[in-house]
């Protein structure tokens, strides 16, 4: 499978990895890759084009990131997005300015629409503008193409050489039409017929797995979660039986999620599931602990040690299958830590399991990608767009001990509130929620009774990249059903509490 192909050099700004969804979003395929890549590499992968991201330095200073100057004699198209337009001005001769004072905030801009960048836009267009430094010179050969009262060379071409700068962000949501320069670049400069659509990545690479791994066996850790689901199928479809998917339950899911993770798997696709039910197993070796981190590591070493048991069942196999996608590549490849990510994977590779390769179907996709995957080889909706859910499942939303009585109340608290959330319609716009077993008792009172029981709380935030959130404003009457049926239904339960913490200073998890 070879694709046109877009890379985007990482100068290390906040947008990288967006400028990279979007090139995709107009049916090109891209890469974003460090910004010091040989010319050799860059020559054997062939772009069309070649995108320079915005970063936090400056050009002025010493170890200011820098490309290798040999890029410009290609004759390959560049854009040069803020930094990567001031990295294009001096390298070419032009000169580069420090300002006094950052300019932030959507500005509106004077464009030419005569250049092919600006191709169909009115001459004023309101662009997301977030800079230092400006260029003050264009380098010999380019026309300005863009200005503001603050900014005068806000964009610059050179249409002999197709190099284009511009110091605005076209790819975040809040510059106008920002998508549509993205557009304009990769079609009418870098002359792409735009080949990349998701439902053909599924098909090839059905294919490719089918060549590569022929009649020999893999074997993939099925834990119900997007990326390993959609591995999964994947992989099914290309060598059927001879994949195998193990499914440890540590009996920490939600109500019926394992029985549904089952049903989909063995039902829907037949495929080779072993699903293996170790509640006890685990129940007994969290018994009596209550420090959060000893049981994230207590469930995620038993998690391999049950994997590793079950794969030693099945021998030698050529290929492991592992959910890898494309965010994780680019972190870890460009070098960037990944702490948050590590501590939240359950127990990472297994040490002990006899393979010969790992196989990584989805390293090339974004998340929502890997969604749109999913839903084109039939996984079902609700298992495509399940929220996140941590490794170590309940365990973190029982705070202090564990035991089976406390999992089966937050179980029901739980799936109460999250029918009552999807009664609402809110499912789609609160990205993360659930209910929290806290172990604190206090006094009720039911029928003419005293009660002495827990107190349940909610959960819920809107976020986007779940680093940062905030409480999800969720409305009164909804709030209200949520409790009363909780305290009505679940037994143990005589009081509910919603949590209105912000992340920062509280984390999403209570544990
Ligand atoms: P926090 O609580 O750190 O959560 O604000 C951020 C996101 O990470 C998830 N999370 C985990 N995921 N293992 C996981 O696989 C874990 O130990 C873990 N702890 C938190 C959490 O659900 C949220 O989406």
């Amino acid at each position: 499978m070879k694709n046109e192909l877009i890379l985007i050099l990482d100068f290390g700004g906040q947008y990288n990895q967006l400028i990279a969804r979007r090139v995709r979003e107009c049916n090109v395929y891209s890469e974003v890759v460090p910004f010091d890549i040989s010319i050799e590499k860059i020559k054997e992968k062939k772009p069309k084009g070649i995108i320079f991201t915005g970063g936090p330095a400056s050009v002025f200073g010493d170890d200011s990131p820098k490309c290798d100057n040999k890029i410009f004699d290609l004759g390959i198209p560049i854009l040069g997005i803020c930094y990567g337009m001031q990295l294009m001005t001096v390298t070419l001769g032009g000169t580069v300015e420090k300002a006094n004072k950052r300019e932030y905030g959507v500005t509106s801009v004077n464009i030419d629409n005569n250049s092919l960048l600006f191709k169909g836009f009115n001459s004023f267009n309101n662009f997301l503008m977030s800079h230092t430094d400006f260029v003050e010179t264009v380098p010999e050969g380019f026309k300005n193409i863009a200005s503001t009262p603050s900014c005068p060379n806000a964009g610059m071409e050179n249409k002999e050489k197709n190099f284009y700068g511009i110091q605005f962000h076209p790819e975040v949501v809040h510059s106008e039409n920002g998508i549509n320069v993205i557009r304009n670049f990769l079609y009418e400069i870098c002359k792409c017929t735009g080949d990349w659509e998701i439902s053909s990545f599924a098909k090839e690479k059905i294919k490719s797995l089918k060549e590569k791994i022929g009649d020999k066996k893999a074997l993939c850790a099925l834990s119900g979660g997007v990326d390993s689901s959609v591995a999964a199928v994947l992989l099914h479809k290309a060598i059927g039986k001879n994949l195998t998917c193990i499914f440890v339950d540590h009996g920490l899911l939600r109500k019926n999620e394992g029985n549904e993770v089952e049903e989909v798997f063995k039902k829907q696709f037949d495929i080779n599931l072993i699903r293996v039910n170790c509640k006890a197993r685990f129940l007994q070796k969290l018994d009596g602990i209550t420090d959060p981190e000893k049981k994230r590591k207590i469930i995620g070493e038993e998690f391999i040690r049950v994997f590793e048991e079950e794969a030693k069942k099945i021998g030698t196999v050529d290929y492991l299958v592992q959910g890898t996608i494309y965010p994780d590549v680019i972190e870890s490849g460009l070098g960037k830590s990944a702490v948050i990510k590590s501590h939240h994977n359950v127990g990472g590779l297994p040490d002990y399991v006899d393979f010969k390769e790992i196989v990584e179907p989805l390293r090339d996709l974004f998340k929502d990608e890997v969604r749109k995957t999913g839903l084109e080889l039939g996984i079902p909706e609700n298992l495509v767009y399940r929220q996140p859910f941590p490794g170590p499942g309940l365990a973190i939303r029982i705070i202090g001990n564990i035991t089976e009585d406390k999992l089966n109340i937050l179980k029901e608290a739980d799936s109460i509130f999250r029918e009552e959330i999807a009664n609402a319609g809110l499912h789609k716009t609160i990205n993360q929620y659930f209910a929290v077993l806290t172990n604190l008792k206090s006094v009720g009172v039911m029928g003419d009774e005293r009660t002495y029981d827990y107190t349940i709380a909610l959960r819920a935030v809107e976020t986007t990249d779940f680093m940062t959130g905030v409480w999800s404003k969720i409305p009164y009457d909804v709030l209200e059903k949520v409790s009363s049926r909780i305290v009505n239904e679940v037994e143990h339960v005589n009081r509910v509490v919603y949590d209105i913490t912000s992340k920062p200073p509280a984390t999403i998890e209570w544990e």
